[in-house]
């Protein structure tokens, strides 16, 4: 079919739909490739910065999105220029409600955008992350309305994004990639799709096996977490450091895979796609209880913590009230800029509402501005043996390289450590 040889020539024009955390890898994979590229965004500032050759992700420079300027890529609002596309690769998010269940609405709202200018000779790929069945039940119909043949006209499959930003031992083309068509047709032209573009990919028999595999891996995640959360508290109750035994166990050569405690869940995946999935099963049936379970022990973990703030002042005499309470990393991984879902901003809210001045540190984020769920509006505090003097608590909630731990140690007057960087113990720090 031309598609195939379009994109095996790598003249396929190639459209990416949200050009966020994994759109925005994905278009410069592209783009170094050799395709010409458009991106799409309802976002006119990300349009306007991505045209102006600057970047709004930390670990992605600006130097790489102003090659892929000079090698044609352009950002646009404007969805009509769909129809100079052969490939349309939808990464929009797909996070939950305020019930905590699905909200399809970027991906129905981006598929909706498209559908009038769909044309024969294009295949769609969706790639965030989802319930099985999605492609299948509502972008399947949606595409079919057109009057268009799935898997004769236009092709269809899911793919799933695997990206881990900051880490820095894969990206974009080495991490190997979930390939599922609607048809035996549509699994070809996705295999066309990113066949050039990523050295592995694994072909599946269905969508809704793709859309499931990408669940299970980060299910996997939650459920694991949530057990070695459990874990730490009853270690902390028998007076054992869970770090060390985590050490420990990893040294087994086979099966066990360490998964480290914190101070909760974050981020835009592990704490809300496993819920994809209970609200799915329902349909069928069934209940998801491990997936359950590891959300309310994971969900639990800020107030736990919090608990520890609460008693390491208490035996020293003060009140959580009116106590200057310095959080350490603000992002919900380490050496990372995503706040998005952070453990660190629920340990501040629920501190703050206890009555303690709330301040942070994160180098990774120099402003905390207001976001959709927070109202918080603070400036990165530099770490000096004078600022962390002035603490009553420094709470390490995300453990990036960049704190200076020495300097941590030897000014704080109190450190509760949620992510067991210091291995020593100390009169002054408390393991939480
Ligand atoms: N961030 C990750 O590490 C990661 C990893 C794997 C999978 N995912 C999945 O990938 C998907 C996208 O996540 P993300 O982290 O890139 O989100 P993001 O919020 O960083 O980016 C999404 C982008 O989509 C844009 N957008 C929203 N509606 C749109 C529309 N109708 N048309 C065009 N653009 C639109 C937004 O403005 C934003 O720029 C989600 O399903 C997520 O679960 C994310």
């Amino acid at each position: 079919m031309d598609l195939i040889a379009r994109l095996d020539r790598r003249e396929a024009v190639i459209g990416i739909f949200g050009l966020g955390y994994v759109g925005l890898p994905l278009m410069l994979r592209f783009a170094e490739t050799g395709y010409p590229v458009r991106g799409f965004d309802i976002d006119p500032a990300k349009v306007e910065a991505l045209n102006a050759g600057r970047s709004y992700i930390e670990h992605i420079p600006a130097d790489a999105i102003a090659a892929a300027r000079s090698q044609g890529f352009s950002a646009t609002t404007d969805f009509s220029g769909v129809r100079e596309c052969d490939a349309l690769i939808l990464c929009v998010p797909t996070p939950l409600n305020k019930c905590r269940e699905p909200d399809l609405s970027y991906v129905i709202g981006t598929t909706e955008a498209i559908v009038p200018y769909l044309r024969a000779g294009q295949v769609v790929s969706l790639e965030s992350t989802t319930w099985p069945g999605t492609t299948d039940e509502e972008l399947r119909p949606r595409i079919a309305s057109t009057g268009l043949s799935i898997g004769e006209d236009v092709f269809l499959v899911f793919s799933p994004e695997r990206e881990d930003p900051g880490n820095p031992n894969f990206n974009t083309r080495t991490i190997p990639k979930l390939v599922g068509g609607v048809t035996p047709a549509c699994l070809e032209a996705g295999k066309a799709l990113y066949g050039q573009v990523i050295d592995q990919l694994v072909p599946l028999s269905s969508t809704r096996a793709a859309e499931m595999t990408k669940l299970l891996e980060n299910i996997h995640r939650a459920v694991n977490v949530g057990l070695v959360n459990e874990l730490k508290i009853v270690c902390d109750r028998m007076g054992i450091d869970i770090h060390e035994v985590i050490r420990a166990a990893a040294t087994k050569p086979f099966g066990f895979t360490p998964y480290y405690p914190g101070p909760g869940l974050g981020g835009h995946c592990i704490p809300v796609d496993p819920f994809y999935l209970t609200w799915k099963a329902r349909e069928y049936g069934v209940s998801t209880r491990f997936i359950e379970l590891a959300g309310e022990v994971n969900t639990q973990m800020p107030e736990w913590v919090v608990g520890k703030v609460t008693d390491a002042l208490n035996a020293r005499g003060k009140a959580v009230k009116g106590s200057r309470i310095l959080v350490l990393g603000i992002a919900y991984k380490k050496n990372v800029d995503d706040r998005r879902e952070s453990p660190s901003i629920v340990l501040m809210e629920l501190l703050q509402a206890k009555g303690a001045h709330i301040s942070y540190s994160d180098p990774h984020v120099p402003r905390f501005l207001p976001m959709r769920k927070h109202r918080f509006d603070l400036q990165s505090v530099k770490l000096t043996p004078a600022t962390l003097a002035q603490t009553d608590c420094v709470l390490l909630a995300t453990d990036h390289d960049g704190f200076d731990y020495a300097l941590i140690k030897d000014h704080a007057p109190l450190i509760v450590d949620t992510r067991g960087r210091y291995r020593e113990p100390a009169p002054h720090i408390v393991k939480a």
